[in-house]
Formats: structure tokens, sequence, C-alpha cells
């Protein structure tokens, strides 16, 4: 990647649009720090994240969550829904064994899903229950920007428009900041405040 620079605002959601192959995926690898910047930075709540310790960056990065393009690749096929939602309350340690529980419910109720689907598996839910997953995950530990890469480009044209809703209402209802990546522009033009 050469030449990269925008910035996205509280609340807004910023697309970021170009053809396949073109970098946007590792633009947000980058921002995950997934992959390492060999020049130029990256600034959260204007700290730069490159100088940041351990300790500060993990701070950091509970805020930051993504939803990938597909999700029959980005979620474990071995997990329940339970700990696949549950998981990064764990791995941050949010609340007791109850609250996390409590939360998961919660999740599925706010992402359109039911407290019947809890123990089942990925695979027994249809691509854009599946996405709902992921969505629900994604907003486990309460972020305040979330990177959505391509969320609908893997699913039915007729359950697309649905995902997007959700994810607008759920923009608005928790004040996030989408960094929304697409190569759609119908997408792009339906969802997105300002694109670069
Ligand atoms: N880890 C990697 N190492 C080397 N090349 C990569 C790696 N990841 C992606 N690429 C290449 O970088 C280019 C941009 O990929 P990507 O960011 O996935 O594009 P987009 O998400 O816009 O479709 C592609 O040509 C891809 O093959
Ligand atoms: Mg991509």
């Amino acid at each position: 990647m050469d030449g990269v620079s925008f910035h996205v605002r509280w609340g807004e959601c910023f697309g970021l649009v170009g053809e396949s192959g073109c970098g946007k995926t590792t633009v947000a690898r980058l921002l995950l720090r997934i992959y390492d910047l060999t020049e130029g930075e990256i600034r959260f709540e204007g700290q730069n994240v490159q100088s940041l310790k351990r300790g500060e960056l993990k701070k950091i990065y509970q805020r930051i969550q993504i939803i990938f393009q597909d999700p029959r690749t980005s979620l474990d096929p071995r997990l329940k829904v339970a700990q696949i939602i549950g998981e990064p309350l764990d791995i941050h340690g949010k609340g007791s064994g109850q609250e996390r529980r409590e939360r998961v419910m919660e999740l599925l109720s706010l992402t359109g899903l039911s407290a019947t689907h809890v123990n089942r598996y990925p695979h027994e839910f249809s691509g854009g229950q599946q996405q709902r997953i992921a969505i629900a995950r994604a907003l486990a530990i309460d972020p305040a920007f979330v990177i959505c890469d391509e969320p609908v480009s893997a699913l039915d044209v007729s359950i697309q428009g649905q995902i997007l809703n959700l994810l607008m209402d759920l923009q608005e209802k928790f004040k996030l900041s989408y960094l929304f990546i697409t190569h759609d522009l119908a997408v792009a033009r339906h969802i997105c405040n300002r694109i670069g």
C-alpha cells in the first residue's frame, strides 16, 4: 500500500471503495496491526498506535472490532454460537459467567437471532444468519469503531439489504463509527456518509 490517507469521524460511516485486489483488506489489517507499517502512522483517538505499549494497545483494541466478508470462513466451525459471541468477553475478562451468558442472549436479540440458536454450530445457519452471528461477536465488548470489510459481498442479494439495515440500526443505537469497505458503489451510496 502506498499513499493511503483518510480519517474517520465520530459516528460516521466512512466508505473505503475500490476494485477487487486494490488493497482494501490490507488497509484493514494494517489498522488492526495484523501487519506492521513500514512507513506512515495510524492514530486512534489522537494516539499513535505504533508507539503504544502492550497494555495500552489492548485497551485500544477493545474499542476496535472487525466484521469480515465471509462468515463461512470467519466463524470457527468447532465452536457453538454462545462460545463464538462470548469469546471476546472471555479474552478481555468482561463480567462473570452469568453476566457473559446474559450478554450473549442480549446480543442474539440485538442482531435478530433467537435464544434457541445459542447451542448450535455455524454450519446450521444461512449466510445471512452467520453474518448476524459475526456482527453480534463484533459488538460483544461495546466497540466504538467497527471495520466492516465487505460485510455483504458474500451474501445473496436478497439478504444484503437486511444486513445493511441491521448495521445501520446498530450504528445509530450504539453511536458506532464505521470504516465500511466495499467494491459496490450502490452499497456505498446507501450506507456511507463520506467515501474515499
Ligand atoms: N499477505 C500478503 N502478502 C503479499 N501479498 C498480499 C498479501 N495479502 C494480500 N496481498 C496482495 O495484495 C493485493 C491487495 O489485496 P487485498 O488487500 O486483499 O485487496 P482487496 O481487499 O482490495 O480486494 C492483492 O494483489 C493481494 O494478492
Ligand atoms: Mg478484500
